[in-house]
């Protein structure tokens, strides 16, 4: 094609890495260098060109990440003040804690794609994000908040390491400390089983209840099966996921059931091992109860919506606390300057 254009390829590239707006004649040129650094495993940085797809894609995920860390506060929350002993209490505080920060970084991520929070959490609200569907299950029990731990953050785990290596930059430094953290949680969870299998009957039969209710719905927490999985091949292209949702599913699948063996508790019959594969099959999932509570059918969906507004009324007067305290020290500086 002819063009005015007389910078190199070179030159296009680093202008690219800049972030130099462009004409939209030099998009091809700009995908092309996009996409080879992805391919070289190169990170891709807020300031540095990206697909308009690329962009969209991950502030939908990025941000549902980050209220799926928020909203999945709630479950536990409810049991701080109810939980056991004053060490089980300040395990979950630490939890909980974690998962807000888990969020904050996220939001922190996303904004730097140029969506700010304020819009992020009002999508939320509004129902137009999704956040994960686990988190509208009730927590019925103490036995629930451990199975959480468990299932629910060992399935967080095995879905965020490799994020840890995403394309983008601000999300995969995000993921390295979460995933430190989600370590943490998910052998508290198993540690509490672990001592209540050791106890009375009763609380035996509470850990393999809350382990039936779980177990399902932690692998659904890897979304719907490849064949039904909308974005995965551009996502995988972009190195935005590294995994299907199956091979991670099968994964967490495998590291799940002799943990189960050792702690004790009885798991379907129809997961079994199969010996040519070295994995366990474990059959069809319930997708018709997925989808129903992807739509807001979980139980306590509208719970959880209703109590992040509310958290959100309460938060207004620290907002404007720390808006005109940060205004006055503008002021102060900008009178100092003078
Ligand atoms: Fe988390
Ligand atoms: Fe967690």
């Amino acid at each position: 094609m002819y063009t005015t254009d007389l910078r190199t390829a070179e030159e296009k590239a680093e202008e690219a890495r800049k972030g130099v707006p462009r004409s939209a004649l030099d998009t091809d040129a700009l995908e092309a260098e996009f996409q080879a650094r992805i391919d070289a495993d190169a990170y891709i940085e807020p300031k540095d060109y990206m697909p308009d797809g690329y962009r969209k894609t991950l502030v939908r995920q990025m941000s549902q990440h980050a209220h799926s860390e928020i909203v999945g506060m709630l479950p536990e929350g409810c049991w701080v003040g109810r939980a056991p002993t004053l060490k089980r209490k300040m395990i979950l505080i630490a939890k909980v804690q974690d998962e807000a920060g888990h969020g904050l970084y996220l939001y922190s991520a996303a904004e730097t794609l140029g969506t700010s929070r304020e819009e992020l959490v009002r999508q939320l609200l509004a129902g137009e994000a999704k956040y994960s569907t686990i988190f509208n299950y009730p927590t019925t029990n103490w036995s629930d908040v451990c199975t959480i731990g468990w299932l629910v953050d060992g399935a967080a785990i095995t879905n965020q390491i490799p994020l840890c290596r995403c394309s983008y930059g601000p999300y995969a430094r995000a993921m390295v400390k979460v995933c430190k953290e989600e370590s943490f949680h998910q052998r508290q969870g198993y540690e509490a089983l672990l001592q209540m299998m050791k106890g009375t009957e009763a609380q035996k039969r509470m850990v393999q209840d809350s382990f039936d209710r779980w177990f399902w719905p932690s692998l659904m927490m890897f979304g719907p099966p490849d064949s039904n999985s909308a974005h995965s091949s551009q996502n995988m292209k972009w190195k935005i996921k590294r995994f299907s949702n199956d091979e991670l599913r099968q994964r967490f699948v495998d590291a799940t059931i002799p943990q189960a063996e050792f702690l004790g508790v009885k798991v379907p019959d129809v997961i079994v091992k199969n010996a040519e594969t070295d994995h366990y099959d474990f059959g069809e999932l319930d997708w018709d109860e997925f989808m129903a509570v992807v739509k807001g059918g979980g139980i306590c969906a509208s719970n959880r919506i209703d109590a992040r507004k509310k958290a959100l009324e309460d938060g207004t007067w620290v907002r404007d606390a720390a808006s005109a305290y940060a205004e006055k020290q503008q002021v102060a500086t900008v009178a100092a300057a003078e």
